[in-house]
């Protein structure tokens, strides 16, 4: 047999986290990062000999998957561990994705997101599936947790583009979403007001001016639901004053990282840049 392959995609959350683990809606698009799973056979019991993924919930995410004896397992992934751009989710895709190429199947979408589900519950306990759903899909996507699953695709062409900010800590998304669980129902009007206000960024998208004006109310509500932090809110201060139409936590919050939303991304990445801080663009939807 010759390796086989799996893919996962990154992703990054333009708004609609936390609010979405409550069914409500999230839009999200995959990056051109992924996590690469490959697989071939070997006598005896299975070994993991190189992995660019170092977690010490690795091996039950394997178990999960892949058989326990005959094959070697290889994990190549550009994805920064804990920053919010789904790594766990695309470790979850390209393992059931291997997994489905080693039995020479061709499963669904729908069937591979319910395979891959449980295996991001090993890294966090309630996920929404948003992630997975992006990790399998690409593109661009509006997110609703089932059922029945919505993962719809937002086929629109937008004037702008986004750029990361990183704090250089990685949040705990299991904490962070147990955090927001242990606050309700006193948040539940902000978790409200997120998901609304994720269906106007839908309805107004080609727009960087009403959108980054959402963005930044976003991320108000977030702060209210007690996952943002004061690395976060230097960042997207700075995002703002370089002139980004709007900023916000992307992903769990508690470190990890911010986007800004800009049509001329060289002013923050150079305000960035002079504070010391890491910084990149994403380009939306990746494909699988
Ligand atoms: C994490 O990337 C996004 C959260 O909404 C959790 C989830 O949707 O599973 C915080």
């Amino acid at each position: 047999m010759t390796p086989v392959v799996g893919r996962g995609l990154g992703k990054l959350i333009l708004c609609g986290e936390h609010a979405v683990v409550y069914g409500h809606a999230a839009l999200a698009f995959a990056v051109d990062r992924a996590t690469e799973v490959t697989v071939e056979p070997r006598a005896g019991r299975r070994a993991l000999t190189d992995s660019d993924v170092s977690d010490p919930r690795l091996e039950a995410a394997l178990d999960a998957v892949l058989p326990a004896e005959g094959l070697t397992v290889r994990i190549r992934s550009d994805l920064p561990v804990g920053r919010g751009m789904g790594s766990s989710a695309a470790l979850a895709a390209a393992l059931v994705r291997a997994r489905a190429a080693l039995d020479g199947a061709r499963p669904t979408f729908e069937a591979l997101f319910e395979r891959a589900l449980p295996v991001e519950r090993v890294f966090h306990g309630n996920p929404s599936g948003l992630d997975v759903a992006v990790a399998l899909r690409g593109g661009f996507l509006l997110y609703r947790r089932g059922p029945p699953l919505q993962a719809v695709p937002v086929e629109v062409s937008v004037p702008w583009q986004v750029v990361v900010l990183d704090t250089g800590r990685a949040g705990n998304t299991a904490d962070l979403v147990a955090g927001v669980a242990s606050r309700r129902p006193a948040i539940d009007a902000a978790l409200e007001r997120i998901g609304a206000l994720v269906l106007d960024v839908r309805a107004h998208l080609p727009d960087p001016v009403a959108v980054g004006a959402l963005l930044d109310e976003n991320q108000s509500l977030l702060e209210q639901i007690g996952v943002s932090d004061p690395d976060i809110e230097r960042l997207v201060a700075l995002a703002r004053a370089a002139g980004a139409h709007g900023a916000k936590l992307s992903g769990a919050g508690g470190g990890g990282i911010v986007i800004a939303l800009v049509t001329d991304p060289e002013p923050v990445l150079r305000a960035a840049r002079a504070a010391g801080v890491t910084a990149f663009t994403a380009a939306i939807g990746g494909a699988p």
